[in-house]
Parts: structure tokens; sequence; C-alpha cells
């Protein structure tokens, strides 16, 4: 980390002449288990990486916003008003960031600053929640605005839903901004409330795969789950005639007595999410009780269900967590984050990660076209001052 904050610290003074006035942190996330239940009310179980994007700013006294990407090598301008417009580039987050305080009624002035960071882009890891929550953390500081994780999370996913156009749930801002140091993260996603649990086991490791496939979250695919969803339990609400919110209030037992009333895709669509939720709720109890053969039973439970039901994952993840199920020391492997490309999370002891490189590296470039890169993390704190 203390590299991304040099180099960043280093464009700023570069390109302003002076030390920044902030600089804040945010971490990308790797999902354990809990896939593509935060928008159906369920539970997630996402822990933090040892990746972080840093953002450095000062203030300005116009009300001009002025920013660089060092990745990018990029820059962008805005104006901050009331009317700021989608400009299709990275500076959007910026701009849905700036333009949720402004709804929320949140006084902030004009600003300048550099953005850096070694989140992987379009590999499912989250460098967008972690731009998000770096320029919002850096915002409450410029400005001297208090505001909970909690409510600064919230804001992200707004950005990201009104602005972006991409209609995520919470998981992925949520966890950069409240993360904790060697601990997963257990999210209520209906009310919010969360539960840290220590990852700390010297014997155990948080492998990730990155199958070298990208993808952007603004692909239709993820919004048309989502609205599969929706659907799903709106014909299940009218056909039970009990009122269901969303999907976290139905069970196997409804969803199969009411079959009928949906679409064989809708069924496997709502299947999984149902499926899901159960699975995240036992993985924690799992995890906590220290049972970790059924937690990797549950990771591939989870895997195959995303596959099968969700159809979200394909055939580079397919073969990365196959290559892992089958290299003895690994406890549980399984597609990460929205799938279709991305990365797979790779529960391993701590004395088989050498074996799992060595088998990632010799089978996976011959079944593929694609090179994978192997991360083995650490959970960090979540969004922070430098
Ligand atoms: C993306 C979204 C999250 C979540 C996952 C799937 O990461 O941003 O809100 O829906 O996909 O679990």
């Amino acid at each position: 980390m203390n590299e991304i904050v040099d180099q960043c610290v280093r464009a700023f003074q570069t390109r302003y002449g002076e030390a920044p006035e902030t600089v804040v942190q945010a971490p990308g996330r790797v999902n354990l288990i809990g896939e593509h239940t935060d928008y159906n009310e369920g539970f997630v179980f996402p822990a933090t990486i040892d990746r972080w994007i840093v953002f450095a700013a000062r203030a300005r006294s116009d009300n001009q916003a002025h920013l660089h990407a060092v990745s990018f090598n990029e820059d962008v301008s805005f104006t901050i008003n009331r009317r700021l417009e989608k400009a299709g580039d990275w500076g959007d987050y910026a701009r849905g960031m700036v333009s949720e305080f402004q709804t929320a009624n949140l006084r902030i002035g004009g600003f300048e600053g550099v953005i850096a960071g070694n989140v992987p882009l379009g590999a499912g890891l989250s460098s967008s929640a972690a731009v998000e929550m770096a320029i919002g953390k850096g915002l409450l500081e410029l400005f001297d605005i208090q505001m909970t994780g909690q409510r600064l999370a919230t804001i992200g996913q707004a950005a990201e839903n009104n602005f972006v156009g991409v209609n995520c749930g919470i998981m992925d801002q949520f966890v950069s901004a409240n993360g904790r140091a060697d601990h997963a993260l257990f999210l209520d996603c209906r009310d919010l409330s969360f539960e840290l649990v220590p990852l700390v086991r010297e014997d155990l490791k948080i492998v990730i795969c990155n199958s070298g496939v990208t993808r952007g979250l603004t692909d239709s695919a993820y919004n048309e789950r989502r609205s599969a969803c929706e659907r799903g339990v709106h014909q299940l609400s009218l056909a039970t005639g009990k009122n269901l919110p969303s999907l976290r209030d139905v069970n196997l037992e409804t969803l199969e007595g009411w079959r009928g009333a949906v679409t064989e895709e809708g069924y496997r669509r709502c299947r999984h999410v149902i499926t899901e939720i159960a699975r995240t709720q036992l993985a924690f109890t799992s995890l906590g009780n220290g049972d970790l053969e059924s937690f990797g039973g549950l990771m591939r439970a989870s895997h195959e269900s995303l596959k099968s039901d969700y159809e979200v994952s394909g055939a580079e993840l397919d073969q990365l967590v196959q290559i892992a199920w089958d290299t003895s020391g690994v406890i549980g492997a399984r597609m990460t984050g929205a799938g279709f490309g991305g990365c797979t999370v790779n529960l391993v002891e701590a004395d088989a990660v050498d074996t799992l490189v060595r088998a990632v590296e010799e089978q996976y470039s011959q079944k593929s076209e694609y090179t994978a890169e192997v991360y083995v993390c650490r959970a960090v704190d979540g969004a922070g001052v430098e």
C-alpha cells in the first residue's frame, strides 16, 4: 500500500506543486459466499483484500473538480452543480459521488486530486466500489463531514445505480467502507446489520485466481438477472396472495409449490437466490465453528448453482474452479463477484498454496487462451485516512 500512496502523492505534487491536504484509501473485496443475494435482501459474506484505491486531494476555492487517474494517465474536470451529466468515462464514479452528496444535501465545494491503485480493473474485485469509497472518504475529509461507513456505502451504491447505471446491490461498497483487517464481514443486506468474523489462521489462505476475462458490470446481463429476480418475486406474490417484498421472504417450499407461477428460467434464477441465501447463513455458522469442511462444501454448491441455475459463470471460471477442486489441500473454490469472467476465490491450506499455483499455471493455459494471475490475499481495514 505504501507504494501506491507514494505514487499517488508524488503524482499530486507534480501536478499541483504542493502536498495534498488529505490522502485516503479504500480496498477492493472478494466475496467468500453469498452471490447475487445482496439485491434480494439476503446475506453476503465478503472480505476486503490487500489491494487499494488511493485518493490524494485538496479543496479548491471555486466549484471546479479536477481529477487525474494514474492508471490511465488521464484527466477529467467538471463543475460541481446540481446537474451533473454522465460522460461515460471513469470520471463518472466521481461525478456520481458528488451528485449523490448533493442529493443528500451535503455541502461540498471544488476539489482537485489524484487517484492511484492496484485493484485489478474489470476483474470482479470491486475496483469501482473502491474508487467510490475512496472519493467519498476524501470528500468527507476535505469538507469536514461526519458520516458512518454504512451511510457512505449507501451513497456509493446510489451513485452506481443512479449515475453509472449499474443496478448493483450494497455488498461491494459496504465491505470496502466497513471491512476490518483479518476479518470477513457477514452482512444482512435487508437492515445492513453486520458481524465481523476473524479470518486469522496461519494455516489457511484466501487465494484469488484471476481468469483474465474482464467485463464491465454495465453489461446488461447483471441488470437482467436483477430484473428476473424482481419479476419472479412479483409473480410469486400474485400467485400466493402474500406480500413478498423480496426473494429473502420466499423459501424453497413456496417456490416449488408455486413453480407454475414463474417461467422455467425464472424458477432457476429464484432457486439460486433462495438456496444461496441459505448457504450463506450456513457458511457463517460453519466458519464460526471452525468447520471448514462444510464451508468448502457450501462454496462448491454455490458455484454449481451460479453455473447451472443463475448462469453467470463461464468456461474459464469453471476451469479454474475445477483445477482447484482437483488439488488436495484446497478446502473450497467458487467463482466470486458478479461473474461472466473475473475471478475465483479459493480457501486453501497454507502449505497447499504452491501446489495450487502450479496446477493453475500448468493446466489453465492448456485449456484456455487466457493467462491466470494468482493473488494470495489478506483482509485489510476498510476505507480510511492514510
Ligand atoms: C457485483 C455487485 C454486487 C453483487 C455482486 C454479485 O459485485 O456490485 O452488488 O450483486 O455483483 O453477488
